[in-house]
């Protein structure tokens, strides 16, 4: 198979095993490209994106960018806070304002869950999902994978631990559906008021004891507790949360083997990780960040692809 199933990366749930196989072949391609002394190609310079980010982000909004520029693709850039947004303007009106520039292809972080969805049934481009609420992140799931069969050769047949604040995560979310595809075993663990009960429809089990997820993880995903989207108090206190969710280095040594941390960021340090962890040989967590450029090439070259046919 040399195309992807879709024409728009909204979600994780509505890719097939062969679309991340071939991104991830993909993404290999153009791992080498940016690791070479002149780290850009040609392939996109008559694409334009759009990237539309109506909700914070450090990483996934300059890697979307790097990426894109990489492929030689003109950008632009809008945040939601300078925008006409503020000024009553729908968000189809909006995205529409910015098509009609002759812009090919959206890439969306948005608050509410379904967003992207909603965007690709009302407006002609191709959209990428950069994060709607706390639905799915799907390159944070895509890197994520790819970082694992990098550090451990597969992914299938792995035991992953997903750590934390699962019921606001959509990188949870996007996680356990890339990983379910690609035939890892997953647990969830963290407080029970975290974690949503549909969660073990998906195929995953739960676990609320941190020390036994460990004991049974090849890697353990750490995920930050996401105050900004809680109106209520999940958990006692922060210090509780941490001494039963949070991992530092002498539970890691008490474990009778070596397994890999990682995490999306942002980081909390102290809180869901100390720093002696993020910073440790174990942690791939900026492993992560530069396999997202090359997973974010891969994702908007496929898609694009599909734009010119
Ligand atoms: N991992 C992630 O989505 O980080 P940002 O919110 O900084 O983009």
């Amino acid at each position: 198979m040399s195309e992807l199933s879709v024409n728009h990366l909204l979600g994780i749930k509505y890719l097939n095993e062969s679309d991340i196989q071939l991104i991830f072949e993909t993404a290999d391609h153009f791992k080498e490209v940016i690791n070479r002394p002149i780290k850009k190609v040609p392939s996109l310079r008559d694409i334009t994106i759009a990237n539309l980010f109506f909700e914070n982000s450090t990483r996934t909004k300059l890697s979307f960018e790097l990426a894109e520029k990489r492929l030689s693709a003109d950008v632009i850039n809008f945040s939601a806070a300078q925008s006409s947004v503020k000024k009553g303007e729908t968000l189809i009106d909006t995205v529409n304002n910015i098509l009609s520039m002759k812009v090919d292809m959206v890439v969306m972080r948005h608050p509410n869950p379904g967003a992207g969805v909603f965007l690709s049934k009302n407006v002609k481009a191709s959209i990428v999902n950069a994060g709607d609420g706390a639905h799915e992140h799907p390159t944070q799931a895509l890197l994520d994978s790819y970082s694992i069969r990098e550090k451990l050769g597969d992914v299938n047949g792995k035991n992953i631990v997903i750590v934390g604040d699962i019921l606001h995560s959509r990188v949870a979310l996007s996680n356990i559906f890339a990983l379910k595809l690609q035939g890892a075993n997953v647990k969830v663990c963290g407080p029970k008021t975290l974690i949503p009960k549909f969660i073990t429809s998906l195929g995953v089990e739960v676990e609320t004891n941190l020390k036994k997820a460990l004991e049974w993880c090849d890697v353990a995903n750490m995920l930050r507790v996401q105050n900004e989207r809680m109106d209520i108090s999940y958990f006692p206190s922060t210090r509780e949360y941490t001494q039963q969710f949070g991992v530092n280095k002498a539970l890691l040594d008490s474990l009778d083997k070596e397994i890999v941390i990682m995490h999306p960021g942002p980081i909390n340090r102290g809180v869901e990780i100390t720093s002696d962890v993020a910073d440790s040989k174990q942690a791939i967590i900026l492993n992560q960040v530069e396999n997202g450029v090359a997973i974010r090439m891969a994702v908007i070259y496929l898609l694009a692809s599909k734009i010119k046919q």
